[in-house]
């Protein structure tokens, strides 16, 4: 990598109002694709991508994020004399070691861009990462892995970018293209939620990125943007003219899962690719309701 990125930010402070009524005592974050909750996805995906420093950024209601992260000593040791051995093995898996994991608080979810700046004191001058837990990627290597490999090239700004349909534009942060060349796009702006008739792609950013500290400097100013919120696109936008900026295509299939539809194609697909459960999840589906 160009210079080391170890350090990764996760919001998890967000209201979650998508997903309501689970939403309103169960973290979003904690919602599981099969018997992992999605904030165990992220972190693991960034532990493949050499990540070492894992910083959540939490709020109200949000606590037992922390307890699935915490050693379950009273479990452990009933699974050990009952021989549970891959149970075990599961359980010590979602343990993150002493002084690896950090919380800060966002007292009020005023926006994406908001939370990451909740996170400034643990980042210096490095590049850091940012990985929004609802948005999951299925790839066979990860989808920051395959970013830090990119990083390595073009340095700066990278984000994870996909096409979405041009009717759902307004649910995303739009990049105004410059270049393409199929796996790294060249952009002069960025476009927080446009209306699909004002959209100057269909490319749209998803929950990964590598940043330059320097967004710090536009997210101090609380700038609001589009829905009432401070967000994080504006703050990179405003960066462009110092920090190159640019989109990666990653390889993988992205699921919404802080949508109800992305959430359950995502239990499906991650179900399917399992070899205890990927049999009996299709017989189900071609039996019971003559699919597949
Ligand atoms: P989302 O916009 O998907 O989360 O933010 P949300 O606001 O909780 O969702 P809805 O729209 O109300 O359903 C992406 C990530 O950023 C976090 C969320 O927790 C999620 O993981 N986030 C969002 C914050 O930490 N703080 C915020 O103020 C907003």
């Amino acid at each position: 990598m160009k210079k080391n990125s170890r350090t990764a930010i996760f919001p998890v402070a967000g209201l979650g109002t998508r997903f309501l009524p689970i939403t309103k005592v169960m973290p979003k974050e904690m919602l599981p694709i099969v018997d992992k909750p999605l904030i165990q996805y992220a972190i693991e995906e960034a532990k493949e991508a050499g990540i070492e420093e894992f910083i959540l950024v939490t709020g109200k209601g949000k606590s037992i994020i922390e307890d699935h992260f915490d050693d379950a000593f009273e479990l452990g040791t009933s699974l050990s004399k009952g021989r549970k051995i891959n149970e075990l093995r599961d359980v010590e898996g979602s343990t993150i070691g002493s002084g690896e994991l950090f919380y800060t608080r966002q007292v009020k979810p005023l926006g994406l861009g908001h939370a990451i700046w909740c996170a400034r004191r643990f980042v210096r001058e490095q590049p850091f990462v940012v990985i929004a837990p609802d948005d999951l990627v299925l790839s066979t290597r990860g989808c920051l892995s395959q970013m830090m490999d990119v990083y390595d090239e073009v340095g700066g700004n990278l984000v994870a970018v996909e096409n979405v349909p041009k009717n759902q534009t307004h649910k995303y942060g739009i990049l105004d293209v410059t270049s393409d060349d199929g796996k790294i796009v060249g952009a002069k702006a960025l476009i927080e939620k446009p209306l699909p008739a004002e959209a100057p792609s269909t490319l749209s950013i998803i929950g990964r990125y590598i940043l330059h500290p320097e967004v710090f400097t536009y997210l101090e100013s609380h700038e609001v943007g589009k829905g009432g919120e401070i967000q994080l696109t504006d703050a990179i936008a405003k960066t462009m003219d110092r920090v190159p900026f640019h989109g990666f295509r990653f390889k993988g299939e992205r699921f919404d899962c802080g949508s109800k539809i992305g959430f359950l194609a995502a239990n499906i697909a991650y179900a399917l690719k399992r070899n205890d459960l990927g049999g009996n999840v299709r017989e189900i589906l071609k039996e019971k309701y003559n699919l597949g």
